[in-house]
């Protein structure tokens, strides 16, 4: 350890999918093994690590715009180390160094492990790059644990990094690298200790979770890894993200019926309702595979909320082609939705149909209003099927509105808030609904 009597201060800028919000948390637990302490406010952190995301170009901007800040601090002569980290670290590498004279630092996903000897190497001055993809065998998933963890109710695990998929319009595989399975040992005993900090909900994250443990002899398949999980004396609650379609198998299907800590919310990205597009997208199933694992699923655990993912405008979506989708969100029951137009992606193989095929921005936009008026009237009539009974609620913490108020989430994942104080958070209460919103619903204790 250097200097572990200075109170150094991080400050870390999180974008993008839980994955960041999980490496955020490792990034923390490891510089706090050399004393530095997490800050939530930037203007007293000695260092300003920005962990991004390059899903879509948006989320890209956004951290080139939330950068102008710390760079402006910087040049005004603040002690400050400043670092980019995550998937647009990955993306764009050494051209950041070049663009930003402010930066110090800059590192992909594979940096985390390494994460305090870049930044000592970047706080004795030099200019620091790491986008080496690590070694795949041996592969040092971190093991120390998110500091803040106790106190909370719920926390990520990683069971896997990188994605061996090639969906057309996906950067992922670029900036993640090749699929790894963490060892369900390592898996089993963060989960042990998070429980022992007081954690009831695990979720457990990959990108694409079904193929968990697969390429390595002798490992744990995801179902065995979900029964594992399950048999931990405290899990009180499971979720997982994310599952691909394709690769989910009877074995994943029959935990539904087996394990009751397993939640009744599947988040199963579709993408999209047609298989034309679906092809084009190399996603490997069809709408008709979809409908009937859903119904497999729903055989398994009747009440089910399955949510979802979609891409509108992909190349060459035609307005039948977005009725398929359209469709699809009330064959499919589907409770709630994240929706995106397509956005290109550097050196993914889909710039090649946008070349060819361009869908018009403005009709993008038009069909992704209109996905999204649906799936707004779907999930507020599913949030009022709740009306009148009494469900389980994991309470999590203060209402972010309403004074007096607490917040959580039943097994299903329907949002419910009600008048309650803070002690009772990490309980497990009845509570009656009373009204229902688009995106949470209101209730009582019973
Ligand atoms: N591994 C997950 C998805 C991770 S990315 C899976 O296979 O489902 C999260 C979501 O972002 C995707 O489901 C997709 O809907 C969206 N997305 C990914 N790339 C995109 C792009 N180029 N443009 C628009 N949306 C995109
Ligand atoms: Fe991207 Fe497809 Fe991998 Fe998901 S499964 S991360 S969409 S390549
Ligand atoms: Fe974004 Fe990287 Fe996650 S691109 S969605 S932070 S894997």
């Amino acid at each position: 350890m250097s200097e572990p009597e200075t109170a150094r201060k991080v400050f870390i800028h999180t974008f993008g999918c839980q994955m960041n919000v999980y490496d955020s948390a490792k990034i923390r637990a490891q510089l706090a093994r050399d004393g530095w302490v997490a800050t939530d406010c930037a203007d007293d952190a000695d260092l300003v690590l920005l962990n991004t995301c390059s899903i879509r170009d948006k989320a890209e901007q956004k951290m080139h715009s939330a950068l102008g800040e710390y760079r402006r601090r910087k040049r005004r002569g603040a002690p400050l180390t400043l670092g980019i980290a995550g998937c647009v670290a990955q993306q764009e590498g050494v051209a950041l160094l070049d663009r930003y004279p402010e930066v110090d630092l800059v590192f992909g996903p594979d940096g985390v492990p390494g994460v305090q000897k870049l930044v000592d190497a970047a706080r004795s001055g030099q200019r620091v790059l790491d986008t080496t993809f690590l070694d795949l065998e041996n592969y040092p998933f971190v093991e120390a644990v998110d500091p803040d963890a106790a106190g909370r109710v719920g926390a990520f695990v990683t069971i896997q990094k990188g994605c061996d998929n090639k969906c057309t319009f996906c950067i992922v595989p670029t900036t993640r690298g090749v699929e790894v399975s963490r060892p369900s040992g390592q898996i089993l005993d963060e989960v042990r200790t998070l429980v022992a900090c007081g954690i009831q909900e695990i979720t457990l994250i990959g990108q694409n979770v079904n193929s968990y443990g697969l390429k390595v002899p002798g490992e744990r398949t995801f179902a065995e890894l979900l029964r594992a999980v399950a048999e931990i004396p405290g899990v009180a609650r499971i979720r997982y993200t994310t599952s691909h379609p394709r690769d989910m198998g009877p074995d994943v299907v029959a935990a539904y019926r087996d394990l009751p800590n397993l939640t009744s919310h599947l988040h199963l990205p579709v993408q999209s309702g047609s298989d034309r597009v679906l092809k084009r997208m190399k996603r490997f199933y069809t709408r008709d595979h979809y409908l009937r694992l859903v119904d497999d699923l729903r055989a398994a655990r009747p009440d089910l909320a399955l949510t979802t993912d979609f891409i509108v405008g992909f190349p060459g979506e035609e307005d039948e082609d977005f009725e398929q989708t359209l469709s699809l969100l009330s064959e499919a029951g589907i409770v709630g939705s994240f929706s995106f137009k397509y956005s290109p992606r550097p050196g993914t193989p889909a710039l090649k149909l946008v070349d060819r095929d361009p869908v018009p921005d403005d009709v993008a936009s038009a069909r992704l209003s209109a996905l999204q008026a649906r799936q707004r009237a779907l999930q507020l009539a599913w949030n009022r099927t709740h009306e009148g009974r009494v469900v389980d609620v994991l309470v999590e913490g203060p209402s972010a509105h309403d004074e007096g108020v607490v917040c959580g989430r039943t097994s299903s994942n329907l949002m419910v808030n009600f008048v309650g104080d803070e002690a009772l958070v990490g309980q497990t209460l009845p509570i009656r609904v009373t009204r229902s919103f688009t995106h949470s619903v209101r209730g009582e204790q019973v």
